[in-house]
C-alpha cells in the first residue's frame, strides 16, 4: 500500500501541521485493526511488525519561497514517488506570514494560488500516485457566474487551473455554492460546518439557545442556516440583500420572525464583515434583542475586526479554515478548529472509506 503524505505551502501550515498529527493519532488507534488487516497477507499472516506511525512519516516538508522578482519557488523536501499526496492550502488571502526584503513571502490570493498550482506541478513531475489539492477555503467562489456582461466565472477558471496542474481530486469546505463542484471533473468532497457550529453553541453558550432564531444574511445561504437552525432545533429566517458593483450592498428586508429573539447570523464567508453587521443593524431595527454569527471563513479583510469590534454584533465564531492567530485573542471573536474533520476525511478518502458521514450530516 502506498504511503500518505501530506504537505502544505504558506497559507495555513498550522492547520495543515494539527491535521498530520490527528491523521498519525487517529492511524495509530481508532483505524490500527483496519491497518493491522490491511497488512495480512491471504493467509492472515502478518507481513512485518506493524510499527505506530509518527509525524515525520507523514508530514512532507516543502520550500515555498519567494524570488527577489516575486517569482514563486517550490520544492518538495522529500520523495513522494508512488504516495498519496494532500497539499493543504486553503486559497486565502496570507496572513501572518513573515516577510520583508530579507525574507519576502505571499502578498497576495493569487501567490498563494500559485503556491498550491507549482507545489501540484511539483508532486505530479516527481512521481506522486495521487495528488488531492485540499482548499479548506476555496478563493474567487464567489465569482462563479457571469452577473453582467463581459465578466469572467472565476471559480471555473481556478477549478480548470487546479485540475490541470495535475490534481486528482479536491477536498473543501462549506464552498459558497454547492454547484462549484460540477467546476471540476475529478472527485470533489464537499464538507460542512453546521455540526462544527451547533456543537460549540450548544457546550460553551446554551443561554443563546433560548428563543433563538437562526438567520442566512441573503438567500442564497437559506440552506446553509436551515441546517445549523434544524441542529439547534430552532426557526429560520433569511434577509434579502443587494450587491452593488464594487461590493457595497444594502439590506432590503427580513423574511421572517425575529422580534424580541436572540439572533444567530450564518454565512459562509467573513471578508470585510459589511454583510454581517447591515443585517445585524437590520435585525436590531425589526426587534431582535441580541445578534450573534457563524461564519466558516474568516477572512477579516482590511478593517473588518475593528468594525465588528464596534458593530452591535455580540459574537463572531469563525473556524480556521484560514488562519486565525491575529483574530483569535479578539473578545469578540471565538475559533472552531476544521482539522479533526478534515484528518478523518482524509484518512477515509485515502483508505477508499465511505465519507458520506462526514457530508451529509457531519458526526
Ligand atoms: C456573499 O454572498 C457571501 O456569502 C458573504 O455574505 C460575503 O462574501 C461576505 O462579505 P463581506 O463580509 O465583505 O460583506
Amino acid at each position: 500500500m502506498n504511503g500518505l503524505k501530506i504537505v502544505a505551502g504558506n497559507a495555513n501550515p498550522e492547520l495543515a501541521k494539527r491535521i498530520t498529527e490527528l491523521v498519525v493519532e487517529k492511524f495509530n488507534t481508532k483505524y490500527a485493526d483496519f491497518l493491522d488487516e490491511l497488512c495480512r497477507d491471504r493467509r492472515g499472516k502478518l507481513a512485518g511488525d506493524v510499527v505506530p506511525l509518527s509525524f515525520e512519516d507523514v508530514w512532507c516538508e516543502a520550500e515555498v519561497s519567494y524570488f527577489p522578482d516575486r517569482e514563486v519557488y517550490a520544492h518538495v523536501e522529500k520523495t513522494v514517488r508512488g504516495h498519496f499526496v494532500f497539499v493543504v492550502q486553503p486559497t486565502c488571502p496570507p496572513r501572518g506570514v513573515p516577510r520583508g526584503p530579507e525574507k519576502p513571502g505571499p502578498q497576495t490570493v493569487n501567490d498563494i494560488v500559485m503556491e498550491l498550482l507549482l507545489l501540484v506541478d511539483a508532486l505530479k513531475r516527481a512521481s506522486a500516485e495521487r495528488i488531492c489539492a485540499v482548499t479548506p477555503y476555496f478563493g474567487y467562489a464567489r465569482q462563479d457566474r457571469k452577473t453582467e456582461g463581459r465578466v469572467p466565472i472565476s471559480a471555473r477558471l481556478l477549478a480548470n487551473m487546479i485540475e490541470r496542474a495535475g490534481t486528482s481530486r479536491v477536498l473543501a469546505i462549506e464552498l459558497h455554492a454547492s454547484q462549484i463542484q460540477g467546476f471540476f471533473d475529478i472527485p470533489l468532497d464537499h464538507l460542512r460546518t453546521d455540526h462544527l457550529f451547533a456543537r460549540h453553541i450548544q457546550a460553551n453558550h446554551p443561554e443563546w439557545l433560548e428563543d433563538l432564531v437562526v438567520v442566512s444574511p441573503d438567500i442564497g445561504g437559506l440552506f446553509r442556516a436551515r441546517r445549523v437552525a434544524e441542529r439547534l432545533h430552532a426557526p429560520f429566517a433569511t434577509l434579502a440583500k443587494r450587491r452593488f458593483r464594487g461590493g457595497d450592498l444594502e439590506v432590503l428586508l427580513v423574511i421572517g420572525e425575529v422580534r424580541g429573539k436572540k439572533v444567530l447570523l450564518v454565512d459562509d464567508i467573513l471578508s470585510t464583515g459589511g454583510t454581517l453587521i447591515r443585517a445585524a443593524n437590520k435585525l436590531l431595527e425589526d426587534g431582535a434583542r441580541e445578534v450573534y454569527a457563524a461564519c466558516t471563513h474568516g477572512i477579516f479583510a482590511g478593517d473588518a475586526l475593528e468594525q465588528i469590534e464596534s458593530s452591535p454584533l455580540s459574537r463572531v465564531v469563525v473556524t480556521d479554515t484560514i488562519p486565525q492567530a491575529t483574530t483569535a485573542a479578539h473578545p469578540k471573536v471565538e475559533v472552531i478548529s476544521v482539522a479533526d474533520d478534515l484528518a478523518e476525511a482524509i484518512i477515509r478518502i485515502y483508505l477508499g472509506l465511505s465519507i458520506s458521514e462526514l457530508l451529509v450530516r457531519g458526526r
